[in-house]
């Protein structure tokens, strides 16, 4: 057994000396949290390393029991990754763990490890260096994503689509565009990790259990072989701060709000009545009992991870409300939560550069899609605005009377006759019809960010440059 002790009721071998009797077996049960905090040993091995190299290098424990300690962990490190480690719910947590199978290994030199520290900035480091790391695996994930929504909109420069507003036909775009706007959307998302690392970049050991140490320690130097920039500066705060967990949520909630919008945009462009987009059999799946179906379960999927990941910060944040400085059990509810949504959102972002790049665009659907619902009424106004010297509100209003027109006919209105236009409007002349294509209406739009073909081609190389 790592803790060597019998299922008996003993009191806790690690802080039991003034308790006569070891836990009811509920009580074991509500406190133990080994069950998901194991997925921190590598954290804590890599903490407790920087810690005892720190006590020796300041004379607080000797170079013979710090060489010891450092042997033991990495004999330990390398049992739990070969899976021999054996894990007690007896000894709580990972960190209790870790310790009593040092003692097992090394004898009474395991016992000095936990100079100068306790559980709480021993937890508070181990979760940090864990939601960094995470931050640094989403970095990369939401920049695969990027990568692949910006070479379908490179190849799909110039695919016109209709553009919607209230999910009504507004004005033609293109498909690049639209994609476009997701590499926008992501890469916030990715700037905001970036920020959070930034954030979150201060090591908590050496806080103490909330009050700092007597111990001649030099938290600069824990910091700096952990990655850090620097310690954190209020051990009061250190102990009892999850914000970075928090941030990591709230970050992972708007990440996933926009790939709950994309997959929703997914299933309404892979229905028939759509027909935008296709998917392959590899991002799909049938039904048992209809077999004309091909449905989109990923991107359902990945919408619904959305509401799993909102609830993990809810979660979190509901924990966090009410509890006083500086330490308090309750937070040990933080990582389950962290944990699952992590889990969460790298499938999400997976799945779905996964049917990015899958994807096929149905370019003759979108384009007559495109064309249909007066997609170029505005084009229409802008002309009388530019060619006719209308004012624009004038402008609209033809506009209207000759789409009530086209609607009355059952036509397009790039299919009224010049005679049908001037009769609403006589300054209307056949130069006109250049502007009602749904081609000449996105080529027109070369404003900055706007939909034209060299306007998109231009935010693609910016992006390009960035990626
Ligand atoms: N398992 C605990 C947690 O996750 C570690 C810290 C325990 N600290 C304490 N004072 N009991 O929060």
């Amino acid at each position: 057994m790592a803790d060597g002790s019998s299922e008996t009721k003993s009191s806790n071998q690690m802080w039991g000396g003034r308790f006569a009797s070891g836990p009811d077996a509920i009580m074991e049960e509500i406190n133990a949290s080994i069950g998901f905090d194991k997925k921190l040993y590598a954290q804590d091995i890599r903490g407790s390393i920087a810690h005892a190299t720190m006590l020796a290098h300041q004379g607080i424990i000797s170079v013979e029991d710090k060489d010891k300690i450092v042997h033991g962990l990495d004999t330990i490190l390398s049992e739990i990754e070969s899976g021999v480690f054996e894990f007690s719910r007896r000894l709580e947590d990972i960190h209790m763990n870790v310790e009593a199978r040092l003692a097992a290994l090394i004898g009474p030199a395991a016992g000095r490890l936990h100079t100068a520290r306790s559980r709480n900035d021993q937890v508070a480091l181990d979760f940090r260096l864990w939601v960094k790391e995470e931050l640094q695996r989403t970095e990369r994930a939401l920049t695969a994503l990027i990568g692949a929504f910006l070479d379908r909109a490179e190849e799909h420069a110039d695919t016109v689509m209709p553009g919607f507003t209230h999910l009504q036909t507004a004005q033609p775009v293109t498909f690049g565009h639209h994609c476009m706007a997701y590499v926008e959307m992501f890469g916030r998302d990715r700037s905001r990790v970036r920020h959070a690392i930034e954030h979150m970049d201060e090591c908590p050991i050496g806080a103490a259990a909330l009050a700092g140490t007597g111990f001649p320690i030099d938290r600069h130097m824990t910091a700096k072989a952990l990655g850090f920039r620097e310690p954190t500066r209020n051990s009061i705060d250190t102990v009892s701060d999850r914000d970075f967990a928090l941030e990591f949520l709230s970050i992972a909630s708007i990440a996933a709000t926009h790939l709950s919008r994309l997959a929703e945009e997914i299933v309404i462009w892979s229905t028939p009545q759509f027909g935008f987009i296709r998917l392959s059999d590899a991002f799909s799946t049938g039904s048992s009992i209809m077999p004309q179906k091909k449905n989109p379960d990923a991107a359902e999927l990945v919408r619904a991870k959305t509401g799993r990941i909102n609830g993990s910060l809810i979660a979190l944040l509901t924990v966090m409300k009410g509890l006083p400085l500086a330490y308090s059990k309750d937070m040990q509810e933080d990582k389950e939560q962290v944990f699952d949504a992590a889990e969460s959102l790298e499938l999400a972002i997976a799945a779905m550069t996964g049917m990015v790049r899958d994807m096929t665009v149905r370019a003759d659907r979108m384009k007559a899609a495109a064309g249909s619902g007066y997609s170029t009424a505005t084009d229409l106004a802008d002309w009388l605005v530019r060619e006719a010297g209308l004012p624009f509100r004038d402008a609209h209003h033809v506009t209207g009377r000759a789409v009530a027109l086209a609607e009355q006919k059952g036509c397009d209105l790039a299919d009224l006759s010049l005679a049908d236009l001037q009769a609403i409007n006589p300054a209307i002349t056949d130069k006109v019809f250049d502007v009602l294509t749904v081609e000449a209406s996105v080529a027109s739009r070369t404003s900055f960010g706007g939909t034209a073909p060299a306007e998109v081609l231009k935010q693609i190389a910016w992006w390009r440059a960035r990626n």
